[in-house]
């Protein structure tokens, strides 16, 4: 048997969020040294809100609403584990917000607001607050338990699905990069004088 097909459709998503924790760890020290000096380091803001955008949102939220949710949805789930899925759906609804957040806080910034650093700061605390507590509540009190509503059949299907959802992501990023800059080229252009 192929031993991919042996992993449950969650098993990428902990893997996920082993690396999502790694990165929150990252971050916390960031946010401490800025806390520290004032200081934003922009770099590193930028490849955070790119991690949590693209990997934990994207990718990773991306799997476990469009898969996951989508398919248990469709099942008779008992009450309890209803809420906590939709729990679980506002609380990605609230990371988008607070991602949304830190990069209106770093526009600032960047643009010389320094008074903006202690809005950055305490958006990005309240983000790496918030991913552990996340993602304790679906590893510990929902992923598992939520396997009994699927046949085998069904969580091989889900898993295979989700490595082609992943497959399909590298492009979708890089195509969405290059459409930006197609836009930005488009406005510059009109702007010139002909
Ligand atoms: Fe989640
Ligand atoms: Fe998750």
């Amino acid at each position: 048997m192929d031993r991919k097909k042996k992993m449950m459709p969650i098993g990428p998503l902990m893997i996920e969020h082993r690396l999502i924790e790694r990165m929150i760890r990252q971050i916390d020290r960031a946010v401490q040294r800025m806390k520290q000096t004032g200081q934003a380091d922009i770099v590193f803001v930028d490849h955070a809100v790119d991690f949590i955008r693209t990997y934990a949102d994207r990718c990773h939220h991306g799997k476990e609403e469009n898969i996951l949710f989508r398919e248990l949805a469709k099942k008779n789930i008992p009450p309890d584990h209803r809420r906590i899925m939709d729990e679980l759906v506002a609380e990605h609804v609230w990371g988008r917000s607070k991602v949304a957040e830190i990069v209106a806080a770093k526009d600032r910034y960047v643009q010389g607001d320094k008074t903006a650093s202690a809005a950055l700061a305490d958006a990005i605390t309240a983000l790496t607050a918030f991913y552990p507590k996340h993602i304790e509540k679906e590893d510990k009190g929902f992923f598992l338990p939520v396997m009994e509503h699927f046949s085998q059949a069904e969580k091989d299907q889900m898993l295979q699905e989700g490595y082609d959802f992943d497959a399909g992501l590298i492009h979708e990023k890089y195509k969405m990069l290059v459409e930006d800059f197609e836009r930005a080229a488009r406005v510059e252009e009109s702007r010139k004088p002909r």
